[in-house]
């Protein structure tokens, strides 16, 4: 990561759950190997966030995260360029957090949305005082490296929102601007479904792997919903209602083949067999390369580790000389 201080930093967290997805590859994912050209990247496995949901069950966190670090890393995330790392690898996560905890009133994290709308969602396993402060720890890796853009869906606006405020009270409670406002940086991509037209999920088994084998992305493909109205082979169909026409423009068919699909589809000369073999090819031509590198790079786990390592030991020299300003002003220490 270059010193440049004209970069703005970004920060961005996945949680280790298991294999991505297209949805991750073109959502989230696209936009961080893009912003690592403009910005200072900080890039994070954040485990501490999984085991919010997965405590009962945390045997699969470690090796979820090497596996996400594989994918991230086959799709473009360059850990020499960006700071990549584990959460749980620097305490100041975990300090940071703590110490904004005293300042942060209970209502402000018992109204966030996704608070009450997940325990209704998953059940009573989630009411524990982990997940209320689970937007607090996100707040401190944000806050941690002074980042101020933060590549995020649209379900994050609330937690960054929350960010906000908890940055605004500390610097006025303690009369120093310690930490600045950070902003969520939305990135314009399409709603992505799964491949029977559903939210892509993966309960429903409906979703693209980045590591998919060819026989994968074939059955996946094949079985994919069209137009529902395009019953018979000679009735025409409707493009803009078929999910794999979305497909095919998601997954970069030039402009002259979307229209030529188009018109094939619309006027029946196009049969929704072949339309699915072409993206089948198509879908293969991105996996493939995806899939080759991740699993190369997962044939090598201890190299992985090397890399969490030394992202740790990168992030931690940012996070500590930070920790140690906020540990000042909240009255911890005294300055040098
Ligand atoms: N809550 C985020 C999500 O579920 C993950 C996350 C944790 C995060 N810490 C973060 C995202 C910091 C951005 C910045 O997607
Ligand atoms: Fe969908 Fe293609 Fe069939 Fe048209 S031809 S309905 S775009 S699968």
């Amino acid at each position: 990561m270059s010193n440049n201080t004209t970069r703005p930093r970004v920060f961005s967290g996945m949680r280790p759950t298991g294999a991505l997805h297209i949805g991750h590859l073109f959502g989230a994912l696209g936009n961080w190997v893009r912003l690592q050209d403009e910005a200072d990247c900080i890039f994070s496995v954040v485990d501490l966030h999984a085991i919010t949901t997965a405590y009962e069950d945390p045997s699969r966190v470690v090796d979820d995260g090497l596996l996400m670090l594989a994918d991230w890393m086959a799709v473009g995330v360059d850990p020499e360029r960006s700071v990549v790392f584990r959460q749980s690898d620097v305490p100041g996560h975990s300090q940071l957090h703590l110490m904004l905890s005293m300042i942060t009133p209970l209502s402000w994290l018992e109204r966030v949305p996704t608070y009450k709308g997940q325990i209704e969602e998953l059940g009573e396993h989630l009411s524990t005082y982990g997940f209320l402060g689970y937007p607090l720890l996100q707040t401190a890796d944000i806050i941690l490296y002074k980042a101020t853009q933060v590549p995020v869906g649209q379900d994050q606006l609330p937690h960054l929102e929350l960010a906000r405020e908890v940055v605004r009270r500390f610097n006025h409670m303690y009369g120093r601007r310690v930490f600045p406002e950070p902003a969520a940086r939305l990135a314009d991509t399409p709603l992505i479904l799964g491949t029977d037209g559903r939210k892509m999920s993966k309960s429903y088994g409906n979703s693209l792997t980045l590591g998919a084998s060819d026989d994968e992305i074939a059955t996946l493909t094949k079985g994919m919903v069209t137009d529902p109205q395009r019953v018979r082979r000679s009735d025409p169909g409707r493009p803009e209602v078929c999910n794999v026409f979305s497909y095919h423009k998601l997954f970069g068919a030039p402009p002259a083949e979307v229209d030529e699909i188009h018109e094939g589809c619309t006027t029946a000369t196009l049969g929704c067999v072949d339309c699915k073999k072409r993206l089948c090819a198509r879908v293969t031509d991105t996996i493939a390369p995806i899939r080759e590198r991740r699993n190369a790079l997962l044939a090598d786990a201890s190299a992985l580790r090397d890399t969490l390592a030394d992202g740790a030991a990168r992030a931690n020299a940012i996070a500590q000389p930070v920790l140690a300003e906020a540990e000042e002003a909240m009255g911890l220490r005294h300055g040098a």
